[in-house]
């Protein structure tokens, strides 16, 4: 697994990505994602996922060192490679990346009410609630040491 910067060359199997209807309201289409990306450009920074040459899925930081915190701002494994451990490892991969800028506190990120995948996961990387919400959905917090 591997984050790639997004390219005019790959940029169209990320947006061919997709979680499926069922996972829809979980989060934001990609094609909507790159479109805040280039108008967030000054603190989105979005990644294409890579299983060896297979494209499985795409993230997206709020990058704020000035703030010491970065969020997790989107994402998404297509749903035809979910549950086989790319949103695990994809998540590890994301958080040495956060460590190893060496400017950050904490990463916090959002999740729908009732994404219980997507929570279980966030807490075995050791995240937590905050017990703060926005626009309906619930903040997760992880303190880096
Ligand atoms: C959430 C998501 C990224 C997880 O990716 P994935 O590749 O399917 O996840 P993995 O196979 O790596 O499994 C990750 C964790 O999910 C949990 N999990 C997997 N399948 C599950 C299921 N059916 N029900 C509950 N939990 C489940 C496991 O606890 C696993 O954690 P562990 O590895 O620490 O034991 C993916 O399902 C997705 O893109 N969902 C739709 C979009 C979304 O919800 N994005 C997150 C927005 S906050």
């Amino acid at each position: 697994m591997e984050l790639r910067e997004i390219t005019g060359e790959n940029y169209q199997q990320v947006l061919d990505l997709s979680t499926g209807a069922e996972q829809e309201k979980f989060v934001t289409a990609n094609l909507y994602s790159l479109a805040h990306a280039w108008v967030f450009q000054k603190t989105a920074r979005p990644y294409a996922l890579y299983e060896g040459e297979e494209p499985v899925g795409f993230i997206m930081f709020d990058w704020r060192p000035e703030k010491k915190w970065v969020e997790i701002w989107r994402f998404m494994i297509d749903h035809r490679f979910q549950g086989k451990g790319y949103g695990r490892r994809a998540m590890e991969l994301a958080l040495e990346k956060i460590r190893r800028a060496g400017v950050f506190d904490r990463v916090q990120l959002y999740y729908v009410p009732g994404n219980e995948k997507a929570r279980a996961l966030y807490r075995n990387l050791g995240f937590g609630e905050t017990g703060n919400t926005l626009d309906g959905e619930i903040q997760m917090e992880l303190i880096l040491e």
